[in-house]
């Protein structure tokens, strides 16, 4: 481990979740989704796709507000890919827009709810606008002890993964030593969160979507063909019930979990 890794790790930066076995008795302590399926839950309804997103802001503040109740303490949405970029401009600069919206109308209630609000993704090809709104948004909610709510927005796991590459090496310019799993994790931008115990997909698809490629190693996966807009309270305890009924195992025996 490098000496900027160390200094990281006293500083209880990170932590890996494929160290030691959590309880999944338990609730998980950092839920990850792919609010997928906005689209085709307005086209069922002959509405523009955009109407889909709109709904799907108010089951992220729904979302959020359950998590916050049951005390989970991370909750990471995936709201817009690396790869959206490919969709309509119509649709793209529609859902800036949102965003931006959403980020001003909801972050003092964020606040005053003492959530954490952090943003992951490369944040270059917003607006200067959105950057200022979100740095602010940042800074309000920065000491809030409750949940931290991430949002990832242009985010690519291979560019995370990338750009943490990148400064590992300048940082360790001077080290001769082969690189270790420790010395990559405080580069990458989630450094402050535990791996995520649940990942949810809504709307069907079965893939990852290039979300958290490093982090998602060892989390337990979950499914549903619910589309996000449909996504209610009974979709998110059925989606935590399936998590309870897992047995995390990070490579060991059936035997040697349940017998610690
Ligand atoms: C997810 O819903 C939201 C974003 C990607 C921003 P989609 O817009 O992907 O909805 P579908 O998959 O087309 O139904
Ligand atoms: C993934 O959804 C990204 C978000 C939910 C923000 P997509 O709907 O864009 O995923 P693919 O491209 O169909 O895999
Ligand atoms: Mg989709």
């Amino acid at each position: 481990m490098s000496i900027t890794t160390k200094r990281l790790f006293a500083k209880g930066f990170f932590s890996s979740s494929t160290k030691t076995i959590p309880d999944v008795n338990q609730l998980p302590n950092h839920i990850a989704i792919i609010m997928d399926g906005n689209g085709r839950w307005a086209r069922k309804r002959f509405l523009p796709r955009i109407a889909g997103h709109k709904r799907g802001v108010e089951v992220v503040r729904d979302v959020v507000k359950k998590c916050a109740q049951l005390d989970i303490k991370f909750l990471t949405l995936f709201a817009f890919s690396s790869e959206n970029w490919r969709r309509p401009e119509e649709e793209v600069s529609f859902l800036m827009g949102l965003f931006m919206d959403a980020l001003k109308r909801e972050v003092v209630k964020l606040h005053e709810n003492n959530i954490r609000l952090i943003l992951i993704g490369d944040r270059s090809r917003f607006s200067t606008e959105l950057v200022q709104q979100i740095e602010a948004s940042e800074a309000l909610t920065q000491d809030n002890t409750g949940l931290t709510l991430t949002i990832a927005a242009n985010y690519g796991g291979r560019w995370d993964l990338l750009q943490a590459m990148n400064k590992m090496i300048k940082a360790n310019s001077q080290s001769a030593q082969a690189f270790e799993e420790e010395d990559l994790t405080p580069f990458l931008t989630m450094h402050y969160a535990p791996e995520p115990d649940l990942f949810i997909r809504t709307g069907g698809e079965k893939r990852i979507s290039n979300f958290l490629l490093w982090q998602l190693a060892y989390t337990e996966f979950y499914f549903t063909d619910t589309l996000w807009p449909d996504f209610d309270e009974s979709s998110f305890d059925q989606a935590v019930i399936s998590y309870q009924q897992r047995e995390r195992r990070f490579g060991r025996t059936s035997e040697q979990v349940t017998n610690t």
